[in-house]
């Protein structure tokens, strides 16, 4: 499958003959797949100024050490005099500015290096853009500083807040709730968010009712500020209620950020001695409600099979993603060490009976704790639902 633009949006030319991988090749629907990714407007994204900073973003933050060289891609209309400062905005600091590489295949966006400070402590920064001495944008929970390659990590993986739900009537308190818990007890190094972070629709009268486009962008927003509330590195990938309809899109991008060079956010990252995967298992839907196809490309399963061929020998692999609909990620568990595929979406296992061990499923709960080294491997610590974290049983437990 290889993307291409007509008439100002990204297009999709689906390939009919595949070289021999994966061995199962998914169906793919030619027709549903331009119809999807013709709906998805992808290059006025810069023109409009939705964001100056495309990378980091808080819902994928990058790693580095201190005294590393960290790349930054921004909107090419953002001004050239500009300077980039870490931390909170009276106690920032300001950092050295290197090249600013082109960014390949695209003169909507720019690539600007900076270096950190070598004495910069471990933790998570905002970045800052100034032009002159005035701020012109600022993207929080961006940048975590970590001191070195840790051997034993304890992360959270937290799915379907639905953030907007009208039930239970204190969802966001328990939402807060378990932030707090997170951010004050367990201390994870990071969160992975497996998405359905909102609703697409409520039930009224038995009926799925789909929510008018203001009131999910308020979801978007009352959801990122819940977030943000918390200086935890978060590592989102979004869920079929997600970025369900076009005209949702460009606000999830505006506040979630999302890829500048790929219509899906699948992703990687390394925090210790395990490869983290996010795979993107949104859904588009049509006015009648009905899904597009939402298989993985041909593109994205070689991306997937080199991300899990290139592991060294000693580094296992962890996916999390909302939901394998299609039972695609078996070849991969049949292959590759994944130990754990984290997601939610349901309490029906999306993985095969034969791996079962390495099934990280959530639903029913909302919040499950792990850690990780490389002597003990992976170790599950707590799972919680929802109502633990009702106000009244968080006031008890304060
Ligand atoms: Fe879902």
């Amino acid at each position: 499958m290889r993307s291409f633009r007509k008439n100002g949006q990204y297009c999709v030319r689906t390939y009919t003959r595949f070289r021999q991988f994966p061995a199962r090749l998914p169906r793919i629907n030619i027709f549903e797949s331009l119809i999807y990714l013709s709906t998805v407007n992808l290059e006025p994204l810069n023109r409009e100024r939705l964001r100056l900073i495309y990378s980091p973003r808080w819902t994928k933050p990058v790693l580095a050490m201190p005294g590393e060289t960290v790349p930054m891609v921004l909107a090419d209309s953002c001004p050239r005099d500009i300077s980039v400062r870490v931390g909170d905005g009276v106690d920032s600091v300001a950092l050295r500015m290197g090249e600013c590489p082109p960014v390949k295949g695209t003169a909507d966006f720019r690539g600007l290096n900076v270096r950190l400070p070598d004495d910069l402590a471990a933790g998570l920064y905002d970045l800052h853009l100034v032009s002159g001495t005035a701020p012109i944008a600022s993207e929080p929970n961006c940048l975590w500083v970590v001191p070195e390659d840790r051997a034993r990590i304890t992360f959270a993986h937290i799915s379907d807040l639905h953030v907007g739900n009208p039930r239970p009537s204190d969802r966001e308190h328990r939402i807060d709730n378990l932030f707090r818990y997170l951010d004050c007890d367990v201390k994870p190094a990071f969160i992975l968010n497996t998405g359905d972070l909102i609703n697409r629709y409520i039930h009224t009268n038995g009926a799925k009712e789909i929510l008018r486009p203001d009131i999910v962008c308020d979801h978007i927003h009352r959801a990122r500020e819940i977030i943000l509330r918390y200086r935890i590195p978060h590592f989102l990938t979004p869920g079929n209620h997600d970025v369900a309809f076009p005209y949702i899109y460009r606000e999830w991008r505006r506040m979630m950020g999302g890829p500048w060079d790929k219509p899906n956010d699948d992703y990687a990252f390394s925090p210790g001695g395990m490869r983290f995967i996010g795979l993107d298992r949104s859904v588009m839907y049509d006015g009648d409600h009905q899904a597009y196809d939402n298989r993985l490309s041909a593109a994205r399963h070689r991306w997937l099979r080199t991300e899990l061929e290139s592991l060294p020998a000693n580094r296992p692999a962890l996916i999390f993603c909302h939901y394998d609909y299609h039972g695609e990620l078996k070849w991969y568990l049949q292959r590759y060490p994944v130990l754990k595929v984290c997601y939610g979406h349901t309490a029906k296992s999306c993985l095969d009976p034969e791996h079962a061990d390495r099934d990280g499923g959530l639903c029913p709960y909302i919040c499950q704790v792990f850690e990780w080294s490389a002597n003990d491997g992976l170790r599950l610590c707590a799972k919680m639902k929802l109502a633990d974290f009702e106000t009244a049983h968080a006031n008890a437990q304060t």
